[in-house]
């Protein structure tokens, strides 16, 4: 198991983007984790492709774009350009899911379906060979600052049995309301990826709560 953190720049000052991009980077970020909101699939309108480009100019570290979004087939090729490494699509938005998933692939960079809250693990079932990632929404998407959801947990656990009996390793990202105060559970259950807005951003010093999230995520490893 390879642990990452991910800071989601929602929660960022959007105005001093770069600097908290600089800050998180230096506190051992693996992934930017970038929320995408259109107010329709989900109530707020949140960033897009131009920001993601300034992002990509700052940064090495690769981008993880959530792309709450509908019809988000219709943007993966803007995404792509814009510097994303990583597309994640929900569910629920995708009708055409395997062949969305498959034109992620086709540009090189990594696929991933998002669950709801209110999304069963059996969604991603038929497409399992296709996914990179899965992310399990921890909150309902929209906001940062949001309680995490306690069933999300053992939600995690299910997708990753279900990985794990159709023979993909591809890891699972969790989102929402992640802190130090749960990663360790989650990285049992069988997390990976740890996206966290406002448990860095809000925290006063992104730099060293990246480090304090990692560091509660890895004394979950050490400690098995
Ligand atoms: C949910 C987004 C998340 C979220 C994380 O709408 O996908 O990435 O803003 O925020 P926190 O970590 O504050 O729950
Ligand atoms: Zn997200």
């Amino acid at each position: 198991m390879t642990l990452r953190i991910a800071p989601s720049i929602i929660a960022a000052d959007l105005g001093h983007l770069a600097r908290d991009v600089a800050a998180v980077e230096r506190g051992g970020a693996d992934l930017i984790h970038v929320d995408v909101m259109d107010g329709r699939f989900v109530p707020n309108v949140s960033i897009g492709v131009p920001v993601i480009e300034a992002i990509h100019a700052v940064t090495s570290v690769p981008l993880d774009v959530h792309l709450m979004v509908l019809e988000p087939e219709r943007h993966l090729l803007a995404f792509h350009a814009a510097g994303a490494s990583m597309i994640s699509v929900h569910v629920e938005v995708s009708p055409h899911l395997h062949r969305t998933l498959g034109t992620i692939k086709d540009l090189g960079i990594k696929a991933g379906a998002v669950l709801n809250p209110g999304t069963s693990v059996s969604a991603v079932e038929s497409v399992a060979h296709l996914l990179d990632y899965v992310v399990v929404m921890s909150v309902n998407p929209g906001s940062s600052s949001q309680p995490f959801i306690p069933e999300s947990t053992g939600k995690v656990s299910a997708v990753r049995s279900l990985l794990d009996r159709l023979g993909n390793p591809a890891p699972i990202e969790i989102d929402g309301g992640v802190s130090p105060a749960n990663a360790a559970d989650l990285v049992a259950a069988g997390a990976e990826i740890l996206v966290a807005a406002s448990a860095i951003f809000k925290s006063g010093d992104p730099e060293s709560a990246t480090r304090t999230l990692h560091d509660a995520a890895v004394a979950s490893v050490e400690s098995r």
